[in-house]
C-alpha cells in the first residue's frame, strides 16, 4: 500500500518530467476523491501535469481511474441508439439547444449531461433555465423515460457520476490548471464514457474564445479524446471549429434561447445553422443514419416539435414569454469603416460582466443579461451605427462591460472590403 508520503514522490516525479505508472495514478485519484490526499497536494500535481504533460498511456489510466471514482449510467435498455455531442466551450455556443431535438427527431436518443457557465463561457443549463418552469435535475429513471419517449434530454449530471472530476475541476478552476490537454481530455472523456453513450461527436473550439488558442493544440486535444473514446468502445469523432468570433448573433441566456427558436423555425444566423447541420449529420452517421435530410427537419417544424416536447418533459413552458432585461444600451461604431475584429473572448467577458455568467459557482446568473450582435467582422459600418446592444438588469455593470469590449472591437477606416470576414466555422475533422 502506498502511503501519503508517496504523494510527494508522485508530485516530484511528475515535476521532474517523469512518467507515472498505473499504480501511482490509480492510487492518487482514489486517494484524492476520498480526501486522503488534500487539495494543496493535488494542486501541485495538477500544476506539474500542466507543465510536464502526460503520455497517452498515462492519460488513458488517469481517465479510467476518474471513471472508477463513481457510478456509470446504462442506456443499453433503451429502444433507440444513443449519440451525444460535447463542445469544449465557447462564446454564443448555443448549438446543443437546436441540435438535441433535431437529432432526436430522427429517432435517435440524445442524452446531454450539461454544465453551467463559469468564467466567460456560457452553460447550457443556465440558458435553458431562462425558460419559465424548466428544471435541470432529473433522476436516472426520468432521464431514461424522457429519452425513450422524446429522444432528447438536457440535464445536470448526478452527483455520483465521476466525483473525482467534480472535485478536480473545481480545484483546477482556482489554480490556473484548466487549460492542460491531458487534464481537459480526461475530464471530458471520463464523464462521457461514464455516462454510457454509444457514440460521441466532439466539437473542439479553436481561437481566442476557446481553451485551445491554436489549431495544433486543438488537434492534439481532439485526437487524444478520439483515442480515449474509441479505446473504451465509444464511437468518437471530433470537429475543430472556429471560436475567434462569437457564434451567431446573441450571447447570454434568454437571448440564446430566442436565437435557438429562430433556428428551429428554419431561420437563424448562417454560422449557427451550418454548425448545427454539420454536427447533426455526424451524429446521425454514427447512429447508422447517414442519409437523413436534417435541413428539411429544421424547416418543416419536425425539430421544433421535438424541442417543445423536450422542454415540456422537464417542466418548461415553450410558449411562455422569455425574460427581457430592464436596461439596454447600444455600442456604436466610432468611425466609418470595416469592422475587422470582434474578439470572442472580450465579448464573452463583457456578457459575463453584464450578469449573464458567474464568477463563483454559487453566484446567480441574470437570465436576460447578455449581448445582441448587429454586425459581424468583414461588414462595412457607418459612424454611429449600432454594432452591439448590451442588456442587463443592473445598469451599474455597463461601464465594466464597455471596458472589456474596448480592445475587442476594431473598425478600420482604411481596411479593404471584407477584411476580417470569417469563412466556414468547421475547420477540420478528426477520426481514427
Ligand atoms: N470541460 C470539462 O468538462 N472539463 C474540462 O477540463 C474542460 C472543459
Amino acid at each position: 500500500m502506498i502511503n501519503s508520503l508517496n504523494v510527494i514522490d508522485i508530485i516530484r516525479q511528475k515535476r521532474d518530467g517523469g512518467t507515472l505508472d498505473d499504480e501511482q495514478i490509480n492510487w492518487a485519484i482514489d486517494a484524492y476523491t476520498r480526501g486522503v490526499v488534500g487539495d494543496e497536494q493535488f494542486a501541485a500535481l495538477s500544476m506539474a501535469i500542466f507543465f510536464r504533460g502526460m503520455d497517452r498511456r498515462e492519460i488513458a489510466t488517469w481517465t479510467q481511474a476518474m471513471i472508477e471514482s463513481g457510478e456509470r449510467m446504462d442506456f443499453s435498455g433503451l429502444s433507440r441508439r444513443t449519440v451525444d455531442k460535447h463542445s469544449t466551450g465557447g462564446v454564443g455556443d448555443k448549438i446543443t439547444l437546436p441540435l438535441a431535438p433535431l437529432v432526436a427527431s430522427f429517432g435517435v436518443a440524445v442524452p446531454q449531461l450539461s454544465g453551467r457557465g463559469l468564467g466567460h463561457t456560457g452553460g447550457t443549463l443556465d440558458k435553458l433555465e431562462a425558460i419559465p418552469g424548466w428544471k435541470p435535475d432529473l433522476s436516472t429513471r426520468d432521464i431514461l423515460s424522457i429519452l425513450d419517449d422524446v429522444g432528447a434530454v438536457v440535464c445536470a449530471p448526478g452527483a455520483g457520476l465521476v466525483p473525482a472530476d467534480r472535485k478536480l475541476y473545481a480545484l483546477r478552476d482556482i489554480t490556473g490548471t484548466v487549460d492542460s490537454i491531458p487534464l481537459i481530455a480526461s475530464s471530458i472523456m471520463s464523464k462521457k464514457i461514464a455516462e454510457g453513450t454509444s457514440a460521441l461527436v466532439l466539437d473542439v473550439k479553436v481561437g481566442s474564445g476557446a481553451f485551445m488558442k491554436n489549431q495544433d493544440q486543438a488537434r492534439e486535444l481532439a485526437s487524444t479524446m478520439v483515442d480515449l473514446g474509441e479505446d473504451s468502445g465509444v464511437r468518437t469523432i471530433a470537429l475543430l471549429t472556429a471560436m475567434d468570433v462569437p457564434l451567431g448573433l446573441t450571447v447570454g441566456n434568454a437571448l440564446e434561447i430566442r436565437e435557438t427558436l429562430e433556428i428551429l423555425e428554419g431561420g437563424g444566423p448562417h454560422d449557427v445553422v451550418e454548425l448545427t447541420l454539420t454536427l447533426a449529420r455526424e451524429m446521425l452517421a454514427l447512429a447508422g443514419r447517414p442519409h437523413e435530410d436534417v435541413d428539411a427537419a429544421l424547416k418543416n417544424g419536425k425539430a421544433m416539435d421535438h424541442w417543445r416536447r423536450m422542454i415540456e418533459a422537464q417542466g418548461g413552458d415553450p410558449d411562455a414569454a422569455l425574460p427581457v432585461a430592464k436596461h439596454s444600451e447600444d455600442v456604436t461604431a466610432d468611425t466609418d469603416g470595416i469592422l475587422t475584429t470582434m474578439d470572442a473572448l472580450t465579448v464573452g467577458v463583457a456578457s459575463w460582466r453584464l450578469g449573464a455568467g458567474r464568477a463563483r459557482k454559487e453566484d446567480q446568473v441574470q437570465a436576460a443579461a447578455g449581448i445582441e450582435i448587429h454586425a459581424k467582422p468583414g461588414q462595412r459600418v457607418r459612424k454611429g451605427q449600432k454594432i452591439l446592444t448590451l442588456h442587463t438588469d443592473t445598469p451599474e455593470l455597463i461601464p465594466q462591460a464597455r471596458q472589456a469590449l474596448s480592445t475587442g472591437l476594431i473598425v478600420d477606416g482604411a481596411a479593404a472590403e471584407g477584411t476580417g470576414a470569417t469563412g466556414s466555422v468547421v475547420l477540420e475533422r478528426i477520426s481514427r
